[in-house]
């Protein structure tokens, strides 16, 4: 019994298999219940006492390698088919560099602006992009016959000179949002609505159809004007840095009084003049003022009881200045090289 104990154990140690059914082969034939192991064991009970242990031992140690054996030929066999359909069998290995994307740099700015609001207090509000000429003019004050509604300047979603009933239109200003706050809530009223907005402009370095806003609303008891000018202070500092200078001039829109535009001192060359301040020394940021009455009014806003401040800025103009870019085309092409200057921001 020894002898054959050694013949199988010599050909179990030069046994190769390369494919599934070799090894399937191999069980069958040393491993199973009628396979050659197995069937010794069976004659083991016939074996002389004294012969007993040491064939024991031997009989022992031929099923474990036997096992061994299998176990490594099948580990090597699934490597090898892993291997062929590419895929890896050690996961806790490093990957390879992975290409993950950015924020475009509209969302990083847009989520900055919209924080330094929320720390005061507002809220984000947010409305549709096709909107009736109530919501976008009429609500705001517009006379009937300003510019603004001229298809010079607005995209008319239906005909406004057939239709003169409730012409449909992409909104020119997220004002409609506005609108909307003051017609469905109760004051007091905090909000900023960003979103995209829609011009019939030429488009241009410094002009585009389409860009992106943020407005904001602040209706309450005894809103003022100091309110209005220390809110956007408080914001300019922290968008620009502490060491920012802000300048407000007299200006008009319809659906505010008095309106006002907020200038800060040119970064790229402090007052000295250049291309981006256009040789004035300052940069206008944005449009501002006190809630005209009337509107107020129109929106069903008791306007002997509550005032309110209101402004409005364009996020490609803000992040133009922020990030020195001097063509506002870029935001709106998506070239990868423009945009992985902004890998990493959130
Ligand atoms: N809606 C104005 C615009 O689009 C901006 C603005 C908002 C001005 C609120 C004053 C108050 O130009």
């Amino acid at each position: 019994m020894i002898t054959e104990i050694e013949k199988i154990l010599a050909e179990i140690n030069t046994f190769t298999a390369g494919s599934d059914d070799e090894l399937e082969a191999f069980r069958i034939k040393y491993l199973s219940r009628k396979g050659k192991i197995p069937s010794l064991f069976e004659r083991f009970k016939d074996v002389l006492p004294q012969d007993r242990k040491v064939i024991g031992q031997s009989l022992n140690n031929l099923k474990t390698q036997a096992q061994e054996k299998y176990n490594l030929l099948k580990s090597e066999i699934s490597e090898k088919t892993i291997a062929k359909k590419g895929e890896y069998t050690d996961l806790t290995k490093p990957t390879g560099f992975q290409d993950i994307g950015a924020r475009h740099p509209i969302s990083v700015v847009r989520r900055m602006i919209l924080e330094i609001f929320a720390r005061i207090g507002y809220n984000v509000a947010e409305g549709p992009e096709i909107v009736d000429d109530w919501h976008n003019f009429s609500a705001l004050n517009f006379p009937e016959d300003h510019p603004a509604r001229d298809m010079q300047d607005t995209f008319f979603v239906s005909n406004p000179l057939t239709d003169t009933d409730k012409p449909i239109l992409l909104r020119t200003h997220t004002s409609t949002v506005q609108v909307k706050m003051m017609e469905s809530a109760k004051p007091p009223i905090r909000i900023v609505a960003p979103g995209r907005v829609f011009r019939n402009e030429a488009i241009s370095a410094r002009a585009h159809c389409i860009f992106h806003q943020v407005e904001g609303l602040y209706i309450d008891h005894n809103v003022s004007f100091a309110d209005l000018k220390q809110t956007l202070y408080y914001f300019a500092t922290e968008f620009f840095g502490d060491d920012t200078q802000v300048r407000f001039r007299p200006s008009y829109f319809p659906f505010t009084e008095p309106s006002a535009e907020m200038d800060i001192l040119c970064k790229m060359c402090n007052e000295e003049g250049c291309r981006i301040c256009k040789y004035s020394g300052w940069v206008e940021i944005l449009g501002c003022g006190m809630v005209d009455p009337n509107v107020l009014k129109l929106c069903g806003i008791d306007s002997k009881e509550y005032t309110g401040l209101a402004f409005g800025m364009g996020i490609e103009r803000i992040a133009m200045l922020k990030y020195q870019i001097d063509d506002l085309r870029l935001f709106f092409e998506n070239d990868l090289r423009f945009l992985k200057l902004f890998e990493g921001a959130v």
